[in-house]
């Protein structure tokens, strides 16, 4: 139950809550799709180009403002009178440092990549670095949403 905080509207802060929940739950569950994008495109080089363009948009147009989305409304749930408990502060630190990876690391990475992939072809070496490097970056991030969703559920005690 997501008791609203005293003095919070329970409807609003309800409909944060739901957003927040709604917004971050579309953005973990497409990057989880990326790698099965990425496998299949790897397996049939003709159509990598396509899986990895179409990770690029999933990415740039749906799942990072997604997880913008959760950071305001998880902002504006702090703002409407939620208790901030040590767990939540260590979840919006990890947050701040996988959306800054997400946009100053991964994003131009994934763009290299589909540049070198149309320009030098998925056999190239420098294509097979930027491509380990990009999957090692992705794993990065995923570690931290599911550590981020792990202190959501768990609230565990910390200081
Ligand atoms: C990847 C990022 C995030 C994910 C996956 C995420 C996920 C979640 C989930 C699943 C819940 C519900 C937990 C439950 O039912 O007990 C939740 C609650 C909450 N989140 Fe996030 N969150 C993220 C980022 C943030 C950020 C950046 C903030 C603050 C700026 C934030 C603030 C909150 C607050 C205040 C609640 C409590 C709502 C309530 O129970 O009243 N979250 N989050």
């Amino acid at each position: 139950m997501h008791t609203p905080p005293e003095g919070a509207n329970p409807f609003l802060y309800t409909l944060l809550v739901f957003i927040h929940i709604f917004a971050t739950m579309v953005a973990v569950g497409l990057n989880a799709s990326y790698v099965i994008w990425i496998l299949r495109g790897s397996k049939e080089t003709a159509s990598l180009p396509f899986a990895l363009r179409g990770v690029k948009f999933i990415d740039d147009y749906v799942a990072n403002p997604c997880y913008l989305a959760g950071g305001v409304t998880g902002v504006l749930m702090i703002l409407m009178g939620k208790a901030v408990a040590p767990f939540l502060w260590v979840a919006i630190g990890l947050y701040v440092l996988a959306m800054a990876i997400a946009y100053g690391v991964y994003t131009p990475l994934l763009s290299r990549q589909i540049q070198t992939l149309a320009a030098k072809g998925a056999g190239d070496a420098e294509y097979q670095q930027l491509a380990q490097r990009s999957n090692q970056v992705g794993m990065l991030m995923g570690i931290l949403v599911v550590v981020i969703l792990l202190l959501k559920i768990f609230e565990p005690p910390l200081w």
